[in-house]
């Protein structure tokens, strides 16, 4: 008898511990975060805020210029939270179009110039979190097996021997894709540079949706070359593929990583305490584990050894306030559509 009121006593105990737990998990709330580095940098992500917080993460790894796209297409009804990663050329098109929030977060002060250059760029609505040079990569062996020379140039990726060789992304879907347009219209001029597009798109055999994909086919062998940032083509050196990772002659343009808070977002304390998070040395060494080699904004995380040194790129003074605008994008878009997608091959 008295055993059984005590097991009932028990029980009432641990039921309410346990609707005590449930409820403090369901006062943290949720996040819905917009990803658009590679999927596996965004799940740990995702899961290392959940440990630390108690806040239930809901992630969605899309491109850069998808996501902006989804974002667009919601901004009636935003799903979003936070979207993290991807060039920044589309976070800063959004800021323009008012689709994310100004944000000032205490973690500034740690924060590298070009990571807060970003943020003043938008009146505050994206901020720098990581940055990567554009570069191209090829697999040795494929380069070696048909006697074609070690491209290092631009200009070596237009050569005839290398019809259906080159891989790159689509600029629509991948802010990679953007970059490399907007960096050829800068390095070149833009008549020069839509007309090199065209003489590459003779060269490529498909254009992906995501930036990185190329970095994997061209690891695997199924293109000798593959246009990307550099930091992704290390990433295949480092797991063992027989890749080389080129830093073009002629110079090369590079991306500033970024974040921002989705205007209307329905977590938004959750958002901003991402957004803080993000921005700490513990969440940005995550990318090193993830083997993702950018250069992480915050001045107290030592870039992996293995990240390319940007000071060793001839970099171009990409202008980001002219090629993120919202007209030059959409520009530049219609035009390489109208342009080099719809030629023949
Ligand atoms: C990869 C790179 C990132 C870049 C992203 C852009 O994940 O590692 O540095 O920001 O691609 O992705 P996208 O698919 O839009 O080109």
């Amino acid at each position: 008898m008295v055993q059984k009121a005590r097991r009932k006593a028990l029980m009432i105990a641990l039921a309410g511990s346990a609707l005590m737990m449930a409820t403090a998990a369901k006062a943290q709330g949720t996040l819905v975060l917009y990803c658009s580095v590679q999927e596996e940098w965004c799940r740990p992500m995702a899961s290392a805020f959940e440990k630390e917080t108690g806040i239930k993460v809901s992630m969605t790894r899309k491109s850069s210029g998808e996501t902006y796209a989804q974002i667009k297409a919601e901004a009636s009804n935003p799903r979003g939270d936070v979207w993290w990663g991807g060039t920044g050329d589309p976070h800063l098109q959004a800021a323009e179009e008012g689709l994310t929030e100004a944000y000032e977060s205490p973690k500034m002060a740690e924060l590298h110039d070009w990571a807060v250059k970003q943020w003043k760029g938008s009146q505050g609505r994206t901020i720098g979190i990581y940055a990567g040079a554009l570069g191209f990569g090829f697999n040795t062996k494929q380069v070696a097996s048909r006697g074609i020379p070690e491209p290092k140039c631009w200009s070596d990726l237009i050569n005839a021997k290398l019809k259906d060789e080159v891989q790159v992304a689509d600029p629509n879907s991948s802010g990679t894709s953007y970059t490399m347009l907007a960096t050829l219209v800068q390095l070149m001029g833009e008549d020069k540079a839509f007309e090199y597009l065209k003489a590459l798109h003779r060269n490529i055999n498909q254009y992906t949706k995501s930036g990185a994909a190329p970095a994997k086919a061209t690891s695997l062998g199924e293109t000798t070359i593959g246009i990307t940032f550099m930091h992704d083509m290390v990433t295949m050196v480092v797991n063992g593929g027989p890749v080389k990772v080129v830093a073009p002659c002629e110079g090369t343009g590079y991306e500033i990583g970024s974040m921002s808070i989705v205007k209307g977002a329905r977590n938004l304390d959750n958002a901003k305490k991402f957004y803080d998070w993000a921005l700490t040395p513990a969440a940005q060494k995550l990318a090193e584990e993830a083997k993702s080699y950018q250069v992480p904004s915050n001045k107290n995380v030592v870039p992996p050894p293995q990240s390319p040194k940007l000071a060793d790129v001839k970099l171009i003074d990409y202008d980001f306030a002219k090629y993120g605008s919202s007209a030059e994008r959409k520009r530049l878009l219609s035009k390489w559509d109208n342009d080099v997608k719809k030629l023949p091959k």
